[in-house]
């Protein structure tokens, strides 16, 4: 089977990670201090705060924020339902907003409309950006956007370490940025997140968020300051994402390569449409999208007849079971999203997939939409 995403794990990365467990020194220590390190120096931030998952980061970011009762989050319709579900988790309204068909990420001029828009009692109080598939997001808009309307920025950046906007690190813009290091993502640690800042107090609440409030007295004595969570990484995850970062750079040039291939395939195929190849995109997932006309759920079922796997992409929130319910009153016309939801196709894409297989996949595609 060609599989649609693989973890790439080293013997040295094994040798590694069993040399940690061997120390029994397992929960957070000097490996998860060291990752963080290595994460600043690679997306040139001043704060890294490494946690479990990345919903572990977003939900530290909100509740950093002080984001809760009575406040609105606007956040894309289209995206992985933990974008959302952790503005539900902190009791605050979820506002959606349409994505552009072609990047996927949220439409700048659809989240101007909706902020202007926005006539319920809870009161606009953030934007969650997510960067979609790798693909950075216009923040040169939303971060003009979000300083007219005077509302903080969460960069959700789960699917995109190494994506770039105008040179500079995406994750970096809005007040938090929030990466995941689940097996699908660029670099894995089993589970695991992190979140990144350059404002030195939301690191410092985020420090103690993740690690159940607990603040450390010169006298090594601890007090627990506020209600935190145990958002923590393990040092055997932290020693893994240490040597995963280290190869990343030549995985994300591969994944740019094989994207470039894929396209040249399929880029004359009427029934195909293929994503804006925006400058930057780190190419975590490549998503295109099938005609109206093609049944896509059973595209994949065929293509997986043909020992090749592939999946939707992200999901539509407006047409999931609990924001159905919740929010469809809201009138929100979030079209685009549905669509990318029931016709896109996400296909392999992993540095070490060959192009053999790229020209294989293709051509089974191609035998389908006929
Ligand atoms: C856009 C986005 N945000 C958040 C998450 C949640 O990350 P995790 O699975 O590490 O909790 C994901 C995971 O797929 C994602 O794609």
């Amino acid at each position: 089977m060609i599989k649609l995403s693989q973890p790439i794990i080293s013997e040295e990365e094994i040798q590694a990670v069993s040399e940690v467990l061997r120390t029994g020194m397992l929960v957070q220590g000097k490996y998860v201090a060291e990752f963080e390190e290595s994460l600043k120096a690679y997306m040139n931030v001043q704060h890294v705060v490494a946690v479990s998952s990345g919903t572990a980061a977003l939900h530290i970011a909100l509740a950093a924020l002080n984001i809760g009762e009575g406040d609105a989050v606007f956040v894309p319709g289209f995206t992985f339902p933990a974008t959302a579900n952790v503005v539900e988790i902190q009791k605050a309204r979820t506002v959606l907003v349409d994505v552009d068909a072609k990047t996927y990420n949220m439409d700048p001029d659809k989240l101007e409309e909706a902020i202007k828009n926005y006539s319920e009692k809870e009161k606009p109080k953030a934007i969650i950006v997510v960067h979609e598939f790798g693909a950075p997001a216009n923040m040169t808009r939303i971060m003009e956007i979000a300083n007219k309307f005077n509302l903080f920025v969460v960069e959700d950046a789960a699917c995109a370490l190494g994506a770039k906007w105008n040179g500079q690190h995406v994750g970096t813009f809005g007040d938090i940025g929030c990466f995941s290091w689940h097996p699908r993502k660029a670099i894995t640690t089993g589970e695991g997140g992190a979140v990144v800042t350059n404002n030195e107090a939301l690191s410092y609440k985020m420090n103690l968020l993740r690690n159940h409030g607990i603040e450390r007295n010169e006298d090594g004595s601890m007090d627990f300051v506020l209600p935190g969570f145990n958002y923590r990484l393990t040092e055997f995850q932290a020693v893994l994402g240490i040597h995963q970062l280290k190869h990343f750079d030549s995985w994300v040039q591969k994944r740019s390569e094989l994207v470039d291939y894929y396209y040249e395939l399929l880029k004359n195929c009427s029934n195909i449409q293929l994503p804006e190849k925006i400058e930057g995109h780190a190419w975590q997932t490549l998503m295109v999208v099938l005609d109206t006309s093609i049944n896509r759920n059973d595209c994949i079922q065929k293509l997986k007849n043909k020992g090749i796997e592939a999946n939707l992409g992200a999901h539509s929130l407006i047409d999931l079971n609990y924001y159905k319910s919740k929010y469809s009153a809201d009138n929100q016309i979030l079209n685009i999203s549905t669509n990318l939801f029931k016709q896109g196709l996400a296909l392999p894409l992993s540095p070490v997939l060959e192009k053999s297989e790229i020209t294989n996949i293709s051509k089974e595609i191609k035998l389908l939409i006929r």
